[in-house]
């Protein structure tokens, strides 16, 4: 049985993306719509979007449409286009003075009313359209709050009175709170008892936990991660929500695009690669550490490091590791990322203490994120905490070792490798802490070394299947049980 899905997010590759929710939106989308599904993608009409390559037209009937978001009063109109390289339809919610920002995301007063403008105008879209979604799918905080408005707001809504929802949990560090002070923003008039009350009386209103109360069905993007956020060290917050959710909380492991993230194709390489042909990696390590301006040899180990340069990605522990294994092993690093402060600050010392070895590349850039996947040995990502995790993933298929902590999606993906038996695709450490990463370090450092167990290794990822066709039948069977409910 076909369905028709509404998801909503607030990034969506090759729109706009900023970490792994776009990754995944688009790709379920595209795999949703792939297997017959009526899947429509509703995302803001950010200033970055290159229009001139994704060229929206403008769908009519929704032009210049009056938004009441509370007391605030915004004009959006809609724009239609198909999600490139599928046939997704997309709908990009246009409102100049909300989305038309330097960044996705900002740090500014009217950050909630951004996206609860979004979350609203999205569901005034389809009910215009007279399209009726048998499922809303939400992603994080940013429109979390669309089960409760559904219930609602849109609770008399013909298209929309039969739609079952679902949030996905992408990232519990990020909660979107705002101040109890701006209740006024959610007009929920007489229902508003609907709110968190402990929460309204600690003076907030936090949009990624009205998600968890009242959406159908909620998801997060591990199994392992699953049971983590129901734990107190996990929960940030939240635990208690979800452990009164447990039943209907899933976990399932995000899927890699492989028609985007493969050596066999990948469109941003000069040459190709697969498990047959490794050869061509040590071509392309060799260019790399010479346009990079490396003045190490090929034969020595290259680490490669993208990610947003936050808390979760465990850059803390990396402050001592890090230049005590450089210092006492041959080991070069290519740095690719951006974010807090003292992150980039310590890459950019670390740099200069190791120069020709350590190469920081500050900034967003797509291309050369795809040639650290092929051109390094090892990839890092010793986090806090990762709900999934892409990178590590890709560089599975890239033959580049991942070197993880066991946590979260890290813990689903990578097996630690065996070398009696010869099983496992890479190394993993179980504790947050300095002597564990520099164990993990060292461990990867000393496999290297033997160059038949390191292809073992290489080969062993390489062989590793992650495609969404599986993972996204999970959330197609989630759906397919909420429509059949009552
Ligand atoms: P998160 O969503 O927490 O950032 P993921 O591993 O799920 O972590 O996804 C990160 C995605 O963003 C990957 O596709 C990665 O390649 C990409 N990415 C992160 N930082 C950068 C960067 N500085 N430049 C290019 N791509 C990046
Ligand atoms: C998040 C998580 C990451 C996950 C991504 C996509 O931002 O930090 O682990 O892979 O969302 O689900």
């Amino acid at each position: 049985m076909s369905l028709r899905v509404a998801i909503l997010a607030s990034e969506a590759t090759p729109l706009c993306k900023t970490g792994g929710l776009a990754d995944v939106a688009g790709a379920l989308a595209e795999c949703l719509h792939a297997d017959g599904n009526d899947t429509r993608l509703f995302i803001p009409g950010y200033a970055s979007i290159d229009r001139s390559r994704f060229v929206p037209q403008p769908v009519e009937g929704l032009q210049d449409m009056a938004l009441e978001v509370g007391a605030h009063r915004y004009v959006f109109s809609v724009g239609t286009l198909t999600l490139p390289g599928s046939g997704v339809r997309v709908y990009l919610i246009d409102c100049p003075v909300l989305y038309g920002r330097p960044t996705l995301y900002t740090g500014d007063p009217d950050e909630h009313l951004r996206f609860l403008a979004f979350t609203r105008a999205a569901l005034m879209t389809c009910a215009a359209l007279g399209w009726a979604p048998q499922i809303v799918h939400c992603n994080d905080w940013h429109t979390a709050f669309a089960p409760l408005f559904l219930r609602t707001h849109f609770a008399q809504e013909p298209a929309l009175a039969a739609a079952r929802t679902v949030l996905t949990i992408h990232n519990i560090g990020y909660q979107g709170i705002f101040s109890a002070a701006d209740a006024g923003d959610l007009a929920l008039g007489d229902q508003a008892h609907l709110l968190h009350q402990d929460d309204l009386r600690a003076g907030i209103i936090n949009p990624l936990r009205h998600g968890i109360l009242y959406a159908d069905a909620l998801t997060t993007v591990s199994p392992t991660h699953a049971r983590e956020i129901c734990s107190d060290e996990y929960g940030m917050g939240l635990q208690d929500s979800l452990r009164m959710r447990q039943l209907d909380l899933t976990g399932i492991l995000n899927g890699v695009d492989y028609g985007v993230w493969d050596p066999r194709i990948d469109v941003n390489l000069p040459q190709h690669f697969d498990a047959e042909h490794l050869a061509v990696k040590t071509d392309l390590k060799r260019a790399f550490l010479t346009r990079m301006g490396f003045t190490s040899d090929v034969s020595v180990p290259l680490a490669g490091i993208v990610s947003r340069l936050a808390r979760q990605k465990g850059i803390d522990l990396m402050f001592e590791a890090l230049p005590r294994v450089l210092g006492a092993r041959d080991l070069a690093l290519i740095v690719l990322g951006t974010g807090d402060a003292p992150y980039e600050q310590f890459f950019r010392d670390l740099a200069e203490q190791f120069p020709g070895r350590v190469v920081f590349q500050r900034g967003y850039d797509d291309a050369l994120a795809h040639w650290i996947e092929a051109a390094s040995d090892l990839f890092l990502m010793p986090s806090r905490y990762e709900p999934c995790g892409l990178n590590q993933m890709y560089s599975l298929r890239y033959g580049t070792v991942p070197m993880v902590r066991r946590t979260g999606g890290l813990a689903d993906s990578v097996e630690h490798f065996d070398p009696a038996s010869g099983a496992g695709t890479g190394v993993v450490f179980n504790d947050f802490d300095v002597p564990a990463l520099e164990w993990a370090l060292n461990t990867a450092l000393d496999w290297y070394a033997e160059p038949t167990q390191w292809r073992r290794i290489m080969r062993n990822g390489m062989a590793q299947d992650f495609s969404w066709k599986r993972q996204s039948e999970q959330y197609i069977e989630i759906y397919q049980r909420l429509t059949k409910r009552k």
